[in-house]
């Protein structure tokens, strides 16, 4: 790992062209949403915050909204076979479809974006009900996926206008800690990665904040690389992943297999208190990737001293790593889909502002044994 830049280039660059104040939300399309948003309340201990469909007067599609922290999630499903989502969910199953960030002036944002050269998926449309008004637009970037902007500063509902707000507390949620998106991944194909790294330099004015090479993402198997971006300030962080050759197939290509091209591979949710939020993820059921007892022999002496108690790590299966400004907690996942598609990471950050470089290969040997055991490898 490379740190490229350790703070925000608007001093030294010219000004950004398109500043986000951090991520608004991501919307899933999914097979049945009603059952999707229960999950991440069950599982995640996210709240439903707002719903949408044939009862408000939406008569194509139903939509459920979830929210733990600043962290929200909306859920999708067309309520026909013949509808754009249907199709969506038939090709890619269940997965991310946009990443919506928050800005100050969406229509702003989009010119910028697309003065560029973005393909607009919706130019600025301005959205009303009796709790205000929202300005959305949206970009296309990898695959299916797409940036919205949303500049909602005259709207006091629940979540967008449409949306009927529902009851809290929800009483199926129960808090884990998760506080906000740390970071988002995405798989492009094979050599594509610096494209989409050049666009969200180009085209969204992010700049590269770290990047991994195949000969530090590798297994005696298979291999990738990845490079990071950041936006003006830092609060959106993106990861670009292609597959690199190896003996065997990558574990981006199984991904690209899946999910038909490219798309979100994991979505890292920050905590306060990694203990107490995989404790409780735990007990909800949720399931991460095993991590070797091996792992754990000798970690002491890699990360050198840290608050938690190591026991505790390895009987929750958390990974630690250190640079040279901190350490970092992390644990992943296993794909929350039948195809081994989307996962996601949960991350509490002790001064490091990596994404755990020492624990990429133990990671990627316990994500083969899995991907073994599918038969693909
Ligand atoms: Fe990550």
């Amino acid at each position: 790992m490379q740190l490229i830049s350790s703070t925000s280039p608007s001093a030294t660059m010219t000004e950004d062209f398109l500043p986000l104040n951090g991520t608004d939300h991501l919307e899933f399309r999914v097979g049945n949403a009603k059952q999707a948003a229960f999950f991440y309340r069950a599982a995640f201990g996210m709240e439903l915050i707002a719903y949408r469909g044939p009862e408000t007067g939406c008569r194509d599609r139903a939509s459920w909204v979830v929210r733990q922290g600043k962290i929200c999630f909306v859920f999708t499903s067309a309520l026909g076979g013949d509808h754009e989502i249907a199709d969506h969910v038939l090709r890619h199953g269940d997965g991310v479809r946009d990443v919506a960030f928050l800005v100050d002036d969406a229509e702003a944002a989009w010119l910028a974006a697309t003065a560029r050269g973005a393909h607009s998926v919706q130019a600025p449309q301005t959205f009303r009900d009796e709790e205000g008004e929202v300005r959305t637009a949206s970009i296309a970037v990898y695959g299916d996926v797409t940036h919205s902007f949303i500049e909602r500063q005259r709207y006091t509902g629940a979540f967008l206008p449409g949306f009927r707000a529902c009851p809290l507390p929800d009483p199926l949620a129960r808090n884990a800690g998760l506080r906000y998106i740390d970071h988002i991944v995405g798989n492009v194909g094979w050599g594509d990665m610096n494209h989409w790294v050049d666009f969200y330099r180009d085209v969204m004015g992010f700049h590269l904040y770290q990047h991994f090479d195949d000969k530090q993402i590798t297994t005696e198997y298979s291999s990738l690389m990845s490079k990071v971006m950041a936006n003006g300030n830092g609060r959106v962080k993106v990861l670009v992943n292609e597959p690199a050759r190896g003996r065997r197939k990558s574990q981006i290509e199984e991904y690209l297999d899946y999910y038909a091209g490219p798309g979100v591979q994991h979505l890292a949710m920050a905590t306060d208190d990694i203990i107490q939020t995989v404790n409780t993820l735990r007990d909800h059921g949720v399931e991460f990737i095993g991590t070797p007892a091996a792992y754990y022999e000798g970690l002491r002496s890699r990360v050198g001293p840290i608050e938690e108690s190591f026991d505790e790590l390895a009987r929750l299966g958390i990974l630690a790593d250190r640079d040279d400004e901190g350490y970092l907690l992390q644990i992943f996942t296993r794909p929350v889909t039948d195809r081994p598609t989307l996962f996601f990471e949960i991350i509490q950050r002790k001064g490091s502002r990596g994404f755990g470089k020492g624990n990429i290969k133990a990671l990627f040997e316990a994500i083969e044994r899995e991907q073994a055991a599918r038969g693909n490898l």
